[in-house]
């Protein structure tokens, strides 16, 4: 019998049919689509925000897509060679030359015919000239709003934290909102996976992206929906997986759709067609995961200080609750207040923690952005931890 292939994907964005549930949401930022609103997502890492615009524009017929990646964006020649990179991939009757020698004569720069250096097929290259990046800016706009004459156009901005990594960041965001305004009848879509730094640019009266764009939250998926598509994606290979420890994963997970579409495609490599998915395979699962990630998970410790290395190891152990109250302290090797904060505030700064903005993390102070680095760590405190001298 061949054995059918694992139907868990993670590390990518995913879209029809390995798109699953969120059926209000797509009806919602489909419904503002249609209607020029703009509208930008906020959720954890890995929680599905790109998919679910992926997913609706991908089915939206009515206008043409251009999406812009910002990750990591240091200049604006950069800028502009991510616009390319959109233009390219966007389905349009206009010739991709033609689309792009618009772009060119608007944000400033030239276009070169040559040939292909590794095909040696005929190909054309773009250098961006830019004298002013505001102008520039203006002028990426310009061409956007010409796009949308001749075919209606929505654009989606991922990554958009990534903008706060230019030069003069708030000038240019200045810009690009100065111009957004003009384009009622273009939705724009925003996300990015920096939730703290999405919220600055959204959420801080400072910043001209102010409430600028409908705020929508993209949580867990919600436990039903979970348990269905862990189900039925179990039973294609005749597995079963039965709600409660569905229940348990989702939750030693964070309730993250990517983590647990890691968890699950190691859950399936590990078992057999006929299998009901237990404690054992749990355990081998993690064990699969890990294999790959501890490299990096101990060059990542390596990197912290003693008093660090333990109140990281006792937010693992409570689970981010009470991190100054007596059992935290004790887990932590009797530290002082003053440097339980001050680990707490270096290991936020560094991204091993954040502190969810979500109710139903309820007490939970801190939690780890990879669960998986957090169950690492539980399984390797075996050996006791001597007190400090403070
Ligand atoms: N609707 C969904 N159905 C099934 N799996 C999903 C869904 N949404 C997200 N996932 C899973 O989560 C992973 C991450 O999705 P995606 O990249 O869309 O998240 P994101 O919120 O944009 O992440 P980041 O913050 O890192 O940009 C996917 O690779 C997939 O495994
Ligand atoms: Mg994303």
């Amino acid at each position: 019998m061949v054995e059918r292939t694992n139907p868990f994907v993670y590390g990518r964005v995913v879209t029809g049919d390995e798109f699953f549930g969120r059926k209000i949401l797509v009806k919602q930022l489909r419904g503002h689509i249609q209607s020029g609103q703009n509208v930008v997502l906020f959720g954890e890492r890995r929680m599905g925000k790109t998919s679910l615009v992926y997913e609706v524009l991908s089915k939206h017929k009515e206008r043409n897509i251009l999406r812009f990646d910002f990750n990591e964006v240091k200049t604006i020649e950069e800028i502009v060679a991510r616009a390319v990179e959109g233009i390219r991939r966007m389905e349009s009757r206009i010739p991709l030359k033609e689309r792009l020698m618009r772009l060119v004569f608007r944000v400033g720069g030239t276009i070169d015919s040559g040939t292909d250096p590794v095909t040696g097929l005929p190909s054309f290259s773009i250098t961006p000239h830019i004298s002013d990046p505001v102008t520039s800016i203006a002028g990426l706009f310009d061409f956007i709003e010409e796009s949308h004459k001749q075919q209606p156009l929505a654009v989606f901005f991922d990554e958009f934290q990534g903008l706060l990594g230019l030069k003069d960041s708030r000038s240019l965001l200045g810009a690009i909102r100065g111009r957004i305004q003009y384009h009622a009848e273009i939705p724009y879509l925003f996300a990015g996976s920096v939730r703290r730094r999405m919220y600055e640019i959204f959420m801080d009266p400072q910043n001209p992206f102010y409430k600028s764009a409908l705020p929508i939250e993209v949580g867990p998926l919600p436990f039903e929906e979970f348990a269905e598509f862990l189900r039925k994606a179990f039973s294609t290979g005749k597995r079963r997986i039965d709600n409660q420890f569905s229940r348990t994963i989702n939750e030693l997970i964070y309730e993250n759709t990517g983590d647990i579409q890691h968890l699950c495609s190691a859950l399936w490599e590990v078992s057999q067609p006929g299998d009901v998915i237990d404690q054992q395979h749990l355990n081998r699962s993690l064990e699969l995961v890990w294999q790959t990630e501890e490299p990096f998970y101990a060059a990542r410790r390596r990197k912290l200080s003693v008093v660090q290395d333990r109140v990281l190891r006792a937010l693992a152990e409570t689970g981010g609750k009470e991190p100054f109250g007596a059992v935290f302290r004790k887990k932590a090797g009797n530290v002082g207040p003053s440097s339980i904060q001050r680990a707490l505030d270096r290991l936020e700064k560094d991204e091993f923690i954040f502190q969810p903005f979500d109710s139903a993390a309820g007490c939970e102070r801190y939690r780890f952005y990879q669960p998986f680095f957090r169950l690492w760590l539980i399984r390797q405190n075996v050996i006791p931890i001597p007190p400090t001298v403070e």
